[in-house]
């Protein structure tokens, strides 16, 4: 067997899978997320571990645990998690979409500069990245900074309590900002940059190297054999990515998680000019492009639930009929945006209601608004030249048949849909059993194991409205920037 773990935002998903890729059961356990402030979103790693650990139990009760292969995981990527000298964490982790780092991303945007930035690690600096991060802890929290043994981000945390290896991966990696991603190594410059040293970061690994081991007294509580590899796994796209199959060169996946991401790899290194699309390594040990958006299936959630009070999702979607006729907008910046605007003070808008708007009219701006976010993204590939005809879906929101025909037709590709959606879970699933030796690499696991099962086909009146939908959609940000200010 196999295990693949996605450390997320809301939850901590396990996946068993068995030698053949046979998926055998899946448990998720929820978790909380805080918001301390207006644009704050912090996690506890001890939860993170706590509900892991209960998973992982719950996941291998009553099988063969002799059989148990290999751990790897996908995580939340760019998390700030740092430990002191006992190895305690020291602070709340700082999350992805988290937006206090406004004055630390400009300083590295303005002061240290872009084209630096971008030189040193590939990367210009956005509020959610680890780096500015850091930046943060030690201007505010110089007590804090000053007790810092170790720097890693979510997913490695878990594999250090597991394993008591100190590691990351090229993929994950590449988020902090910290990371040449060209040459796979870190930035001495960005560590001087960040007064810290090599020593607080972890070693790097590509996603499917074995780490190491179970730890003697992890094994025992698990119930499970210390010769359990742990492989080094992945940022969460990028596992979700290997769980799609889209390995090898310029294939995409579209996530709709908390955050909403269009995935293009690439097996040669390639940087967007100006910066929009991050450029990352990925878990085959190649490259990908990315665009992020921080909030994509959870504004679905927010509307649903904070709004309407529902949770009847399914039965809400059903009164949305005229696709392409809506004359409401919705901007999807709950958290404020990272692609394509880079502006933590970005905020969630409605626009175009007339006296006869009905709720559904609304909700269908919402699932719009997050597909015409991603297609921000999609235009700024174009504009690189990159072609793309048909993308993977993976993420909670993908679960609405409604939702990928609008994403559909809103970015005019063909959708493919797979047997089963699992993404980051699944890909960390793929990855130990790379690691373990199962297969040759990731993509010949990913050819074996991915199978496309039915396709999403844009309609081209529907497309041609959207394209229309699309121009006054874009309008709408530049308009409302001294507001969000
Ligand atoms: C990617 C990003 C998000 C998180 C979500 O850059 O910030 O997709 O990885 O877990």
């Amino acid at each position: 067997y196999y295990i693949g773990v996605d450390l997320g935002t809301s939850a901590v998903k396990l996946l068993l899978m068995d030698s053949k890729g046979k998926i055998e059961k899946i448990v998720s356990k929820e978790y909380p997320l805080n918001f301390p402030h207006p644009g704050w979103s912090e996690q506890n790693p001890l939860d993170w571990y706590e509900k892991s650990m209960e998973g992982l139990k719950e996941l291998t009760e009553g099988i063969d645990k002799s059989q148990i292969g290999g751990i790897s995981f996908g995580g939340q990527m760019h998390g700030l998690v740092i430990l002191d000298e006992k190895d305690e964490v020291i602070r709340p982790a700082i999350l992805w979409n988290d937006g206090r780092t406004g004055k630390e991303t400009d300083y590295l945007n303005t002061v240290v500069g872009k084209e630096k930035l971008s030189e040193y690690t590939a990367n210009i600096a956005f509020a959610g990245f680890t780096a500015p991060k850091i930046l943060w802890v030690k201007e505010n929290e110089p007590e804090n900074f000053a007790r810092i043994k170790k720097i890693m981000l979510p997913k490695d945390y878990l594999a250090y309590r597991l394993s008591g290896t100190f590691c990351s991966d090229y993929s994950d990696a590449s988020g902090m900002l910290l990371m040449d991603v060209k040459n796979k190594c870190w930035s001495e410059e960005m560590i001087s940059i960040c007064g810290i040293t090599k020593e607080q970061l972890p070693t790097l690994f590509e996603s499917y190297d074995v780490v190491g081991t179970l730890k003697p007294e992890v094994a025992e509580e698990l119930g499970m054999t210390e010769a359990v590899k742990i492989i080094a796994g992945a940022g969460d796209n990028a596992a979700s990515a290997v769980g799609t199959g889209t390995v090898g060169n310029n294939m995409c996946n579209l996530s709709l998680g908390t955050s909403g991401t269009i995935f293009i790899t690439s097996d040669e290194f390639r940087v967007d000019e100006h910066n929009a699309l991050h450029s990352f390594a990925h878990a085959d040990g190649k490259y990908h492009l990315m665009g992020c958006m921080l909030s994509a299936a959870s504004c679905n959630k927010w509307w649903m639930e904070e709004i309407l009070q529902s949770k009847d999702f399914k039965g809400e979607q059903e009164k949305i009929e005229n696709l392409g006729e809506n004359s409401v907008f919705f901007l999807p910046y709950l958290m404020g945006e990272r692609s394509p605007h880079n502006n933590p003070k970005a905020r969630g808008t409605f626009t175009g209601m007339t006296m006869d708007t009905k709720r559904e009219d609304m909700y269908q701006a919402v699932l719009e608004g997050v597909a015409f976010g991603l297609r921000d993204s999609f235009e700024v590939a174009k504009k690189l030249g990159i072609k793309i005809e048909r993308s993977k879906i993976t993420g909670g929101g993908a679960k609405s048949p409604l939702w990928k025909k609008i994403i559909a037709n809103v970015l005019n590709v063909k959708i493919d849909l797979l047997e089963s959606e699992e993404g980051p879970a699944l890909g960390g699933a793929i990855l130990a059993a790379v690691g373990c030796g199962e297969y040759k690499n990731v993509e010949e696991a990913a050819e074996k194991m991915i199978k496309v099962v039915d396709t999403i086909e844009p309609d081209e009146e529907l497309s041609k409205k959207y394209d229309e939908r699309y121009e006054k959609f874009k309008t709408i940000y530049p308009g409302m920037i001294e507001i969000f200010n």
